[in-house]
């Protein structure tokens, strides 16, 4: 294992400036805020949290779609913000949630996964073909299923033509982003298992982001939580799953999960008051649902306490620390 990190993330933050009416002032959304991990090369980070809670958000100033507000993203130890984007699709790729929008519906499926082949520009017609059948036949395409469009295959295979675009260039980190919650629960399990697959034999290291928990229990090494934009807890998957030390990890843990994409994590059991990020609560941005928040919760804000192999933000946890 490589001692540079895939992925390393730096006091990331993105604001987003929203307006609600015409004549309304804007409001700042702190989408991401002061993100920071390292992942190491091979492994899989899971990200969860409630919808809305920054995913995404993190998930596209890592792959270099939308620029940080401030922080740095490092991509096999060299800064996106000095790469361009020829150089940056070479190391890392997405597959998002949903393959009927995010593919061409006029374009034949081998054209679309050529696409960032073409856009690296400089390749033979020769070369090409064989690496778009190459990143076929490693996803379980044909050939015969390479000549048709999109709207001729199914919602599993779709998501298998994404995953082989995403991988024809040969990349060294793949960002999931829900990558089978708009798949049937039947689809969702192939899907997981050819990504688990692929990152054995490519040593892929993946960003896995889902607001399904069950399914970042299988797939993650190591985990993040994520809460109005922070990661509230992180660890090794196991530990985290086995010894959740965050109030909001143990709700999610504790909450009742549907298949149903697009909800975010719908019932964590704290009532249904979603957090507005336009409004962060102060101190710790948790304690209007907390169960355990107490005096000290909503004037000052958890530092990052050290737990096991990442941290949790918790007044609770810097106390069981210092004792
Ligand atoms: N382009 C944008 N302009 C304004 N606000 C945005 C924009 N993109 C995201 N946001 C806001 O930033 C916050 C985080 O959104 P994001 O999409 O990253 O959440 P998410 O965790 O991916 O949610 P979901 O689970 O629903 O996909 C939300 O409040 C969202 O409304
Ligand atoms: S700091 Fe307080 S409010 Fe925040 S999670 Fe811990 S106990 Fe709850
Ligand atoms: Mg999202």
């Amino acid at each position: 294992m490589s001692a540079v990190p895939a992925i390393e993330v730096r006091g990331l933050r993105r604001i987003f400036n929203v307006r609600q009416g015409l004549f309304a002032p804007p409001r700042q959304v702190v989408a991401v805020d002061d993100v920071s991990f390292a992942v190491p090369a091979g492994s899989v980070l899971g990200v969860v949290g409630e919808s809305g809670c920054g995913k995404s958000t993190l998930a596209r100033m890592i792959l270099g779609l939308l620029p940080p507000s401030a922080g740095d993203v490092l991509v096999d130890g060299q800064r996106l913000s000095d790469m361009d984007r020829r150089a940056r699709a070479r190391l890392i790729q997405p597959v998002f949630q949903d393959p009927f929008s995010s593919l061409n519906p006029r374009r034949r499926v081998r054209d679309i996964v050529a696409m960032p082949l073409m856009a690296q520009g400089n390749i033979s017609r020769t070369e090409m073909d064989r690496r778009v059948e190459e990143a076929l036949s490693r996803v379980g395409l044909s050939v015969e299923q390479g000549s048709r469009f999109p709207s001729q295959l199914s919602g599993g295979q779709r998501q298998r033509v994404a995953i082989a675009r995403a991988l024809v260039l040969r990349p060294r980190i793949v960002v999931c982003d829900e990558p089978t919650s708009a798949l049937d629960v039947s689809v969702q399990a192939q899907i997981l298992n050819l990504l688990a697959e692929l990152r054995r034999e490519l040593g892929l290291t993946y960003l896995f982001i889902s607001h399904n928990l069950a399914v970042v229990e299988h797939v993650a090494s190591e985990v993040a939580v994520m809460y109005l934009g922070r990661i509230v807890e992180t660890n090794e998957s196991e530990a985290l799953f086995a010894d959740p030390r965050h109030p909001y990890t143990r709700a999610l843990l504790a909450s009742v999960l549907t298949p149903e994409p697009g909800l975010g994590v719908p019932d964590v059991g704290l009532g249904d008051t979603m957090p507005d990020p336009a409004n962060v609560p102060s101190g710790c941005r948790f304690h209007p649902r907390c169960p355990l928040a107490f005096e000290r919760c909503p004037i000052e804000a958890p530092k990052r306490t050290p737990y096991g192999a990442g941290f949790v933000e918790c007044h609770l946890a810097e106390t069981a620390a210092a004792n």
